[in-house]
């Protein structure tokens, strides 16, 4: 699915859900998946909230580089951030991603995409995932597909979940693959 240098760190940093008690990334499985829907898409702006060591952003940002696309990645944990630009790096993916320190709602208010967010994959703290949405609207392209992570498995995510699927105009389902997530498309008419 990746080239040699992506699919081995891919497979480093798969392995330290294993070693440490707060990697909680998503199943590797979960992550193919995502990553087949960015190329599906072929989403040229991501954003996504809570990177943690990067196996995610690995993901996303490989299939998106495959476009032309570039990742907006946010996670509040230095050592995470850091860990992750390593992994990014390691993997020739860094360009293809900015890294942001910070509480996700502090940093949407200021952070410039050079194009408008046409996708988004939701994965901080539930309790704070329609707080994430309603501090990226004014970056949102005029369709934009939001992926919220853990619907399978946290029932904090049910009030997101009903958020997106009224904004979604019904245009969002649950996909229960991994930890489930909930996938909707966003779309603004004039
Ligand atoms: C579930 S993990 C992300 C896993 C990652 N998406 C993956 O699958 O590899 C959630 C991350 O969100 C971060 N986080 C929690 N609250 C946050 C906030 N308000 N803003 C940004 N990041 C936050 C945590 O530091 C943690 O690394």
């Amino acid at each position: 699915m990746f080239n040699d240098q992506i699919q081995n760190v891919i497979d480093r940093v798969d392995a330290i859900r294993h070693e440490v008690d707060d990697a909680w990334q998503i199943p590797a499985h979960q992550a193919l998946v995502l990553a087949q829907v960015v190329r599906i898409g072929r989403f040229k702006s991501l954003l996504e909230v809570g990177v943690s060591y990067g196996f995610s952003t690995l993901h996303l940002a490989a299939a998106a580089r495959e476009h032309g696309g570039h990742v907006h990645a946010i996670d509040i944990s230095e050592k995470k951030i850091t860990a992750a630009t390593g992994h990014l790096t390691q993997a020739g993916l860094l360009d293809s991603v900015t890294l942001h320190l910070g509480d996700a709602r502090a940093v949407l208010k200021t952070l410039q995409p050079v194009e408008p967010i046409d996708f988004i994959f939701n994965d901080a703290d539930k309790a704070q995932a329609i707080a994430y949405l309603e501090a990226a609207q004014a970056l949102l392209a005029d369709r934009c597909v939001v992926a919220l992570d853990n619907t399978d498995d946290n029932p904090a995510t049910r009030p997101c979940v009903e958020w997106l699927r009224e904004a979604a105009g019904g245009r969002s389902c649950n996909v229960s693959v991994g930890n489930g997530f909930e996938l909707a498309i966003l779309e603004r008419h004039p």
